[in-house]
């Protein structure tokens, strides 16, 4: 018996060239748009991890996800990664732990630092925050050091205000 088959039209990133708030602010609508039509928070995810990696090339982004007392490895781009980060543990679980942005310059400098990748030097986390509770994080991972500033904060915060409610 032959099956159905389903054709959905592939999704063309826009990517501008120009400064990183600029491809921010190139990026942002473009993922509003994606997930106004998908409601599955593992899908959504796994294509915002995409679509930074691809507009930025970061070594790591990707997600963690709450479950219980800590954090478990959500959909990501990049090598292989740990698969669960205790609260309060490294970067992750501290911003977990604190509900807020970590910048990190020199990853080096942070004491308790979880190192999934040798070659990372400096990374940003990002809470998503749902009804007040963090539900995820978003983690990105440079090679090189001071990768991420407030405008990576500011940018990388409204993404996931715009991937809670999905969550
Ligand atoms: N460096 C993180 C661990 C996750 S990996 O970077 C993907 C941390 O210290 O929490």
């Amino acid at each position: 018996m032959r099956g159905v088959i389903f054709f959905t039209m592939a999704e063309q990133l826009i990517i501008h060239t120009g400064d990183k708030a600029t491809r921010y602010a190139t990026l942002l609508p473009q993922l509003s748009s994606i997930l106004e039509s998908e409601t599955d928070a593992i899908a959504n995810m796994a294509n915002i991890a995409a679509c930074l990696w691809e507009t930025f090339h970061f070594w790591w982004v990707g997600f963690y996800r709450v479950v219980g007392n800590e954090l478990i490895l959500g959909p990501f781009q990049g090598p292989l990664a740990c698969t669960r980060i205790r609260k309060g543990r490294g970067v992750c679980g501290t911003a977990w732990a604190e509900a807020k942005t970590i910048v990190v310059p020199d990853v080096e400098q942070f004491p308790g630092h979880i190192a999934c990748s040798s070659a990372s030097r400096s990374e940003i986390v990002v809470p998503i925050l749902k009804n007040g509770i963090v539900v995820a994080v978003l983690d990105i991972d440079s090679e090189h050091l001071n990768t991420f500033d407030d405008t990576d904060a500011k940018w990388l915060e409204r993404i996931a205000d715009i991937l809670s409610p999905t969550l």
